[in-house]
């Protein structure tokens, strides 16, 4: 893909699901790129089997929730790689609870990682991209534009219609700059996020598939196409847009 060759990439949440396969999208297409995950994640070991002796997939623990850690991976991939051409803010946490029944450590938790997080990771490396210019991606959902049934998620259906609106805002300011930012909103997509939903209650699976036009669950590998999109420079007119990978949901 286009002007992707070479560039230094970070993806949050890249150690999982929609992250990884953006991780592998990109390492085809000849970028460097950094997994910057939870020390938590398996991402050391991720980078390690990617890499296969190339260098190019490298593991830096990050939680997105502290801009301090945030700061210090966006400092250390300048120091160690001399740039950085694109982020992508995808760690996201997804906890279903109704509205009731939210307690105040997870309704902030997930601001936290999904809106707090995303807005600190676009800033972060945003910074080092003024003047010399680059993209940035934030990951959104079908939640941002639907009230999603039957799961009940009104803390991450929030946080992803502000993340959503967040790519515009950013976009039209940075632009000037050189930096781009758009959004990618996949609908249900096959990663350990929706496989854990559907484990609480698999009778959701059945109404899912009737509700989606093409009858089936995302593949992580059809959200990283859009990404890598956004990042390369076959993209280079778009800015401030959220392209939708949810299989027509959002026309139903
Ligand atoms: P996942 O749960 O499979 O992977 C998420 C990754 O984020 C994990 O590697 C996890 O360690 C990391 N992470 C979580 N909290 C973090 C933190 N505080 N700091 C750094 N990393 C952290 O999730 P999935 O499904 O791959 O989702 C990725 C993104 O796509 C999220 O933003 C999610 O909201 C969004 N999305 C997912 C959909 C789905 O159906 N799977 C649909 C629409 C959007």
């Amino acid at each position: 893909m286009e002007g992707l060759s070479d560039k230094t990439i970070v993806v949050t949440g890249g150690a999982g699901g929609i992250g990884l396969a953006t991780v592998q999208r990109l390492v085809t297409a000849g970028s460097r790129v950094v997994i910057a995950d939870l020390v938590s994640s398996n991402g050391e070991s991720i980078a390690t089997e990617l890499n296969e002796g190339r260098g190019m997939v490298h593991f830096m623990p990050v939680d997105v929730t502290s801009v301090a850690s945030l700061t210090k991976v966006a400092d250390e991939v300048v120091t160690r790689f001399g740039a950085i051409d694109g982020v992508v803010a995808n760690a996201g946490i997804a906890v279903m609870s109704e509205a009731f029944a939210y307690n105040e450590a997870s309704w902030r938790q997930t601001m936290g990682v999904n809106l707090d997080g995303a807005f600190f990771t676009a800033q972060s490396f945003a910074r080092h991209m003024r003047g010399r210019g680059g993209s940035v991606v934030l990951i959104s959902s079908i939640a941002a534009r639907s009230v999603v049934q039957p799961e009940k998620c009104a803390a991450y259906g929030a946080t992803k219609a502000a993340v959503e609106h967040l790519a515009a805002l950013l976009g039209v300011e940075w632009a000037r700059d050189g930096i781009r930012v758009n959004a990618v909103g996949p609908g249900r997509t096959e990663t350990p996020m929706i496989e854990r939903i559907a484990k609480e209650s698999p009778e959701m699976v059945a109404t899912w598939m009737e509700q989606v036009p093409i009858g089936r669950l995302i593949r992580p590998e059809e959200v990283a196409n859009a990404v890598a999109f956004f990042l390369s420079d076959l993209s280079s007119g778009c800015n401030g847009t959220t392209l939708m990978v949810d299989g027509g949901y959002d026309k139903t």
